[in-house]
């Protein structure tokens, strides 16, 4: 191995026909994450991201503003570094494909591979979609000619023309052979298999060329014609590492991960770009992950074509402006929620107040306390001086080193949200360990020792905190740190100093004690505020009463009411919860509500009734997994028996679906 290579980390190049949205963004913030851990952790690491900027679709967008199509390119691709330098994104390159140094490497690419025979000249006749700059053949159209994507169904563009094939029929094999030898290659499992089976259906060579209408690369040697974006796009990952002639392109290639979304990976990522690679005899990139959408509430991919989801600075913005936190810190706070809301290799949904109510869950009440409480206490008792711990507490201290554990091994997976989660496990235990001691009265009573090792703890484990968030929120990082009166800053900080307990110094002095994440107090809709309101004011937690007394001000709202009976775990476990296949799906005649499905429960068949039709088409239920209640009495509806009930969250009197979060056999008990 080289030992000058890089770790070497990639986002998809966007197109710029229209302005980032937090869809960019998530995959933009992972890759910094990965990027920023690597360098955490000693090894020298390389970020690329980048523009699309030569599909016919960039014109389009262009010639619909009436804005030159160069100039306009240039605008986005200006507004997309502007707007990744404020989200914290550090890359190390930014490629655009109306760069020289990727317009001669595509040139290249098509001439290598033309010289093998590779590719070759033909005449298309099919279909062309812009909105997805993707080649559809006759057999894969409807009478309608429209996009088959079930998300476009835009009107497609009849071509007949002379053009340049590539050979992508001759690499199935290889492909296939490649793929299942390393499993590591494409990411999540579930995806390699949608691969391999795009693969055994047969690969067809592929239409990499149109007729030059002013925009985009020439074919070397054939100006009249330009290449397919798509075949110019992937090339930007190897264009970047300076191939073929910079002496160090190999410091940088093979990448070690290619992030994208889903919608280009089978097509485009798992297939044309590593039979490319496989025709130039380069090695192929180690890891290509793929990852779910932000959707809206039908389940719909949420982006530039619907809408939805908005662009990242301004949903900063709003936090700040509702929060009042510095922008910086609802950079940061965005970063956060991206990573902690997305199931990554599946979809989720987007939802504004989730994300608020987030930030203050998580950032203004369980970690700005933690780390407000601990400093404060630690003016009141200490005169802001770190105090000397007689003994460490093990179980904190074990549970520090877990949690590091359980992050590096999440972020080795994909799975950030995860990571975050064991973060806040170890915050969560210190909220509650504070309880649990008591300082106050510590204090009250005289046990200066205790309230020392009690304090130190605290302190500790912010620092602990602070560092595994040093890669997802850098400057909140950066403010933590100094909030217990450290001069660490996120260049300089080790990944060792998240595994080693004890580093802060007794003696240091911490400032006053600063709100990090001030609570949003006015996150909700007017008529929401009624119902928030009224649980404030049932909102006497322990937590709550001890904040007085030791006299740290409030945090976020608590939400939950105190309404519902309490039941005991035996009456809870009478309750048979199911994970069920669903395996058919109907409309029942006459209810407009209900669906009837056939479900399998391990072995066994059932036919449940859901009062899910509102938000479900039958059709797209089938495969799905469901939780069922299974010992419920049967009940007869509409002349139908249903054998138990489907578990779904009432949004709004609308039912969604309750989904296990990963695929688990059929019968699996859920409780
Ligand atoms: N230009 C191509 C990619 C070429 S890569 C060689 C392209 N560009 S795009 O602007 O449409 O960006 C697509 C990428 O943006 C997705 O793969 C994903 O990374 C991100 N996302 C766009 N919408 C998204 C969601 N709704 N949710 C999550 N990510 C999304 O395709």
């Amino acid at each position: 191995m080289n030992p000058d290579k890089a770790y070497y980390i990639t986002t998809p190049i966007y197109y710029v026909n229209g302005r980032p949205h937090i869809g960019a963004a998530l995959t933009t913030t992972c890759c910094d994450v990965l990027a920023r851990f690597h360098r955490m952790r000693g090894r020298r690491s390389w970020f690329l991201t980048g523009t699309d900027e030569q599909a016919p679709k960039v014109v389009e967008a262009a010639q619909k503003a009436q804005i030159p199509v160069q100039q306009f390119v240039d605008t986005l691709a200006g507004e997309f570094q502007a707007t990744w330098r404020r989200l914290h994104i550090a890359f190390d390159d930014f490629i655009r494909t109306t760069e020289p140094r990727h317009v001669e490497v595509v040139q290249e690419v098509f001439r290598r591979l033309r010289d093998r025979g590779d590719i070759y000249k033909g005449l298309y006749q099919g279909w062309y979609c812009v909105a997805d700059e993707t080649y559809f053949r006759d057999s894969d159209v409807g009478e309608d000619h429209l996009c088959p994507n079930p998300e476009c169904r835009r009107p497609l563009e009849r071509k007949s023309e002379e053009c340049y094939f590539f050979r992508l029929s001759a690499y199935g094999d290889r492909l296939r052979q490649y793929i299942e030898a390393n499993p590591e290659f494409l990411q999540p499992d579930f995806r390699r298999n949608e691969v391999i089976r795009f693969i055994e259906s047969g690969l067809r060579d592929m239409n990499i060329t149109r007729v030059n209408d002013g925009w985009g690369i020439p074919v070397p040697d054939d100006p009249d014609n330009v290449i397919y974006v798509w075949f110019d796009a992937v090339i930007n990952y190897l264009a970047a590492t300076g191939w073929p002639h910079a002496p160090d392109w190999e410091n940088l290639w093979p990448a070690d991960v290619h992030l994208v979304g889903k919608e280009i990976y089978v097509r485009f990522h798992a297939t044309l770009w590593p039979a490319m690679l496989m025709g130039l005899d380069l090695p192929l990139p180690r890891t290509v992950y793929a990852h779910g959408f932000w959707v809206d509430a039908e389940g719909k991919k949420a982006g530039k074509r619907t809408g939805g989801i908005p662009h990242p600075i301004e949903l900063a913005q709003e936090i700040s402006d509702l929060s009042g936190a510095p922008f910086e810190m609802a950079a940061d706070a965005l970063r956060y929620l991206m990573l902690r809301e997305m199931v990554f290799h599946g979809d989720t949904e987007y939802a504004r107040e989730s994300f608020l109510g987030r930030y203050n869950t998580d950032l203004a009440n369980d970690l700005g306390n933690l780390c407000n409480r601990a400093v404060n206490m630690v003016t009141r008792y200490f005169d802001g001086v770190v105090p000397t711990p007689t003994r460490a507490e093990e179980e904190i201290v074990q549970l520090a080193r877990e949690t590091a554990q359980e992050y590096e091994t999440a972020l080795g997976e994909f799975r950030f949200n995860a990571a975050l989660e064991a973060v806040w496990r170890l915050i969560g235990r210190m909220n509650r360990y504070i309880e649990e001691k008591t300082p106050w009265k510590q204090a009250k009573e005289g046990d200066r020792e205790e309230l020392a090792v009690t304090l130190y703890t605290c302190l500790e484990a912010v620092r602990v905190a602070a560092t595994l968030l040093a890669p997802v929120m850098p400057a909140a990082s950066g403010a933590l740190w100094r909030q217990i009166g450290l001069p660490t800053t996120v260049d300089t900080v080790r990944w060792e100093e998240a595994t080693t307990w004890g580093l802060l110094s007794p003696g240091t002095t911490v400032p006053a004690p600063q709100p990090l994440f001030p609570r949003i107090l006015d996150a909700v809709k007017p008529d929401e505020k009624k119902r928030v309101s009224e649980s404030k004011k049932v909102e006497t937690t322990d937590q709550e009463k001890s904040r007085k007394e030791e006299g740290t001000p409030p945090a976020a709202t608590g939400e939950q009411s105190a309404e519902a009976p309490v039941i005991t775990i035996d009456e809870f476990m009478k309750v048979q919860l199911r994970v069920a296949n669903v395996t058919a799906a109907e409309p029942v005649p006459n209810a407009s509500k209900l669906l009837k499905l056939t479900v399998e429960v391990g072995e066994e068949t059932r036919t449940i009734l859901a009062g899910i039709a509102e938000m479900y088409q039958p059709e797209e239920l089938v495969g799905k997994q469901v939780v069922v209640v299974a010992n419920l009495a049967p009940r007869k509806m509409r002349g139908v028996e249903s054998q138990g009930m489907l578990l779904a969250a009432d949004v709004e009197g609308q039912a969604i679906i309750v989904q296990p979060e990963t695929r688990v056999p059929s019968g699996s008990r859920v409780r």
